[in-house]
């Protein structure tokens, strides 16, 4: 573990400033993996995490989770540098064929339109998913563009651009520990 938590990060060119700290993360991460636990572990739910964003906060909540559940990994990207293109690119890790029937979760680390994940939902449902549940680390709810159940929520943000746990700027700042917001620009 790093031992400090800085306010303030430069990434490239930006500013970041901490949001959620590393033990509010922890602390979610476990409540969350809590939730999951006493409503899925029965009903042994293929995993599909969302790469690349989504690693580090996957990797805390199963490890959190009380069953060792099937894990895959898929790969979607819509976002370049701090702007969503609005076009997701998908490769989706399963055979079509293992899906009916099966129960499936999705572990998102942000949802913001909320088109990506519902571009992979759809994709699940018509392949005869028994359910799919969403669990995502953060979500800016004035941000979705289309209507999307989220079973599972870490934090509601407001609508700026994070970094952190994850999540990166062009490729950059996903190891820190904490969840930071863009600064505004002086
Ligand atoms: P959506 O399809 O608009 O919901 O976008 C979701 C994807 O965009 C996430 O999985 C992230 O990869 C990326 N994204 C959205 N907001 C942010 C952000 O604030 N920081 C970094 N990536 C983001
Ligand atoms: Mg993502």
């Amino acid at each position: 573990m790093k031992s400090t938590t800085r306010e303030i990060e430069r990434i490239h060119d930006r500013d970041f400033r901490l949001m959620i700290s590393p033990e509010e993360l922890h602390e979610r991460t476990v409540a969350m993996a809590k939730n999951i636990s006493e409503d899925l572990a029965e009903s042994d739910p293929l995993v599909l995490v969302v790469l690349n964003g989504a690693f580090i906060f996957a990797a805390d909540l199963v490890r959190e989770m009380s069953f060792d559940p099937e894990m895959q990994f898929a790969k979607l990207k819509s976002y370049d540098g701090l702007k969503s293109t609005g076009k997701v690119q998908m490769q989706l890790p399963y055979d079509d064929a293992d899906i009916p029937g099966r129960h499936i979760l999705i572990i998102e680390d942000i949802i913001e339109s909320g088109l990506t994940l519902n571009a992979m939902c759809a994709k699940l449902n018509n392949n005869g998913a028994a359910s799919v549940r969403l669990a995502t680390l953060l979500l800016k709810p004035n941000c979705l563009k289309v209507k999307l159940e989220v079973d599972y929520i870490g934090f509601e943000i407001p609508d700026e651009f994070v970094i952190g746990y994850g999540l990166d700027y062009n490729q950059r700042g996903r190891t820190l520990q904490g969840i930071y917001r863009i600064e505004d620009e002086a």
